[in-house]
């Protein structure tokens, strides 16, 4: 029988809402995008109290024959809850829009911005994988969808960054603000982690921002990062912070504990990929009883999803990323702790202090 016998009008029509909620998801995204490329909530924040329509169209540069297409993206971002509408009066307007929590992370000055990261991931290059993922499944040629595209994998695109204007330099940036946001919660939350330390290596740890914070708050702690030799070229170090160029596969300076953060190191590599990581890791290190330790910073999928449906669907979403883009993938804990057996760990220990993210001691 066919299916439009079976349900009742009401649940077709519910069912359609849901198909067209989903096809147009990306219209959300891109909504976003559009508002922080505009910059409002940089011109609301300048304006330090809520703004009228008026007001926002005036601080834009849009072309003004399109002025009256601006109510309908901030209705449609208050929908999503990166504005409120608050009352004010000021002239005509009595309405004025204001900026949240969400919309406050995404502000150019903010230190934690996660516009970088949004612009990054929405950025063309990154998307242009997405269409072809299931000619990607059919495909025995190429390990993700991101190399079938370019012919390259995700860090033999990777330049650097050094020049202002190209994509690595904004994907610098993203992991950036996510660094500083993680190290202020470390720092604070974990700072034990870190005590008693005398060296430690950040590995794949890009220009240094997360190092940076934790040099700062650990004068005595010798801080080193290590990243592929054109990504930490011309950079400098300060009085416990230094720049090693190799290929993490290859070799990693030996020190008291190792960091990995998430944004992303194991969890862009396959199962093969981490326990050679892994291992390498654990010859640069001390025993368990000198101290030895690898810090991971990485999700761990839950095991009840439906406990937190939200927060499982993001992990999700970075989970098909991790797939995409680089040959990775997120992990429960029983599979990080197949991980961790593979590459000759004993133990581990997970803090779930940063959001869908953990932080996870490994001992040799
Ligand atoms: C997603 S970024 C993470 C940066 C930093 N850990 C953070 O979270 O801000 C991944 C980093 O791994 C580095 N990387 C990739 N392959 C590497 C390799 N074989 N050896 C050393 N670094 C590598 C990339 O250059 C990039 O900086």
């Amino acid at each position: 029988m066919a299916l439009t016998n079976k349900e009742t009008s009401s649940q077709l029509l519910d069912a359609q809402t849901y198909i067209w909620n989903h096809t147009f998801n990306f219209v959300s995204s891109m909504s976003l995008k559009c508002v922080v490329q505009l910059e409002i909530p940089d011109l609301i924040h300048k304006h330090g109290k809520p703004m009228t329509l008026s007001q926002i169209i005036n601080g834009l540069p849009i072309d003004k024959a399109k002025a009256h297409h601006v109510h309908r993206l901030m209705r449609i971002l208050v929908h999503s809850g990166f504005f409120t509408k608050v009352n004010i009066f000021a002239d005509e307007e009595n309405e004025g829009y204001w900026l949240t929590p969400s919309s406050r992370l995404l502000l150019t000055d903010e230190p934690f911005s996660v516009r970088p990261l949004l612009l990054a991931k929405l950025n063309p290059f990154l998307m242009e994988p997405w269409h072809y993922v299931s000619k990607w499944f059919k495909n025995n040629h190429h390990k993700t969808a991101f190399d079938m595209t370019y012919r390259r994998t995700r860090w033999d695109t990777n330049d650097g960054g050094q020049n202002s204007s190209t994509f690595d330099h904004l994907f610098n940036e993203a992991m950036a603000g996510d660094a500083r946001l993680e190290a202020r919660v470390l720092i604070k939350d974990l700072k034990h982690v870190f005590e008693g330390l005398e060296s430690i290596v950040d590995v794949g740890g890009g220009k240094g921002a997360l190092a940076k914070a934790i040099a700062d708050a650990f004068p005595k702690l010798k801080c080193t990062v290590l990243d592929l030799p054109h990504v930490v070229c011309g950079l400098e170090g300060a009085a416990n912070l230094s720049y090693v160029g190799a290929n993490m596969f290859e070799f990693i300076p030996h020190a008291n504990a190792i960091l990995m953060k998430e944004q992303w190191i194991l969890h862009c590599w396959s199962d093969e990929e981490c326990i050679k990581i892994l291992k390498k890791c654990k010859e640069a290190i001390p025993n368990k009883e000198k101290g030895g330790k690898v810090i991971i910073i990485e999700m761990v999928l839950p095991s009840d999803p439906k406990r937190d449906h939200k927060a499982f669907e993001t992990q999700l979403l970075f989970d098909m990323e991790d797939m995409i883009l680089v040959p990775g993938r997120e992990r429960t804990e029983k599979e990080w702790a197949k991980l961790f057996l593979a590459a000759d760990f004993t133990s581990y220990n997970i803090f779930p202090i940063l959001g869908l993210r953990s932080v996870i001691e490994v001992c040799p």
